[in-house]
């Protein structure tokens, strides 16, 4: 009777843990992120915050899911989508022909410009003083692609952008190619640089998911859209980006 019961229960329990297998954890959307880039992702404490962290808890909750952050290098996020290592990709990422041979783009949530950092005393004052030049950039971004189609230029190639601007601030570089926004919290924060005032391009950020996946991007096309149509997203980058 005794070894009936124990038996018994045993069924019981595996019965009840293979029902339970996942029982109350929530399913998990995983961002693939740098936190660098200010006020996009960047580190406040222990903790990864910015207008994408917030877009991406948007789409999470659309979809029900957990958000989980994953933070690496910046250029890593398109093969940890592609290879199913993380949902999405959102790190101000500027929609290109290249990436979208491997990846799927929401439709764009914000515009942006790649900009050029000098010294204050530079005499660059034009993408195209930038001619022979030394020129730092982040490994992997479109102002690294820009870079390259540059005249005689020496590119200096950071994991993160504001190396590249200690490099500027050190005499290292010329000059630094990089997002405007990113480029506005880094110039206000050191002293002696400025932003050349004629800007390179505009570019259209958007988040990144595995090609195909046409579930997962039409749920983060309605989020964008709920966002931008209630006014939300307008809240958001007030938050973090103060008018001037
Ligand atoms: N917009 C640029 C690009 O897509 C730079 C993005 C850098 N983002 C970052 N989180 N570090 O290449």
């Amino acid at each position: 009777m005794k070894k009936v019961v124990s038996v018994l229960l045993t069924v019981l329990m595996t019965g009840t843990l293979l029902v339970c297998t996942g029982c109350g954890a929530k399913k998990q959307l995983v961002m693939a992120t740098n936190a660098e880039f200010p006020p996009y992702e960047y580190h406040e404490g222990e903790n990864i915050v910015g207008i994408d962290v917030e877009i991406a808890q948007a789409i999470a909750d659309e979809v029900g899911a957990e958000l989980v952050i994953e933070d690496m290098a910046f250029d890593s996020i398109l093969t940890a989508v592609q290879s199913g290592k993380a949902d999405m990709g959102i790190a101000g990422l500027t929609i290109t022909e290249d990436r979208l041979q491997n990846v799927d783009f929401s439709n764009s949530y914000a515009i942006a410009t790649q900009v050029i950092i000098v010294n204050q005393d530079s005499a660059i004052d034009d993408p195209d003083d930038l001619g022979g030049k030394t020129i730092g950039v982040q490994l992997g971004t479109t102002g690294d692609i820009y870079a390259e189609d540059i005249e005689d230029a020496t590119i200096e190639r950071y994991n993160k952008g504001f190396e590249a601007v200690q490099a500027l601030l050190q005499n290292k570089v010329d000059a630094v190619i990089i997002d405007n926004e990113p480029a506005k919290v880094f110039v206000e924060q050191n002293e002696g640089i400025r932003i050349v005032d004629k800007e390179f391009t505009v570019e259209e950020y958007a988040i990144a998911v595995k090609k195909g996946n046409s579930d997962l991007l039409e749920k983060v096309n309605k989020a964008i859209e709920k966002l931008q149509e209630s006014g939300k997203l307008q809240e958001i980058v007030d938050k973090y980006i103060k008018a001037e």
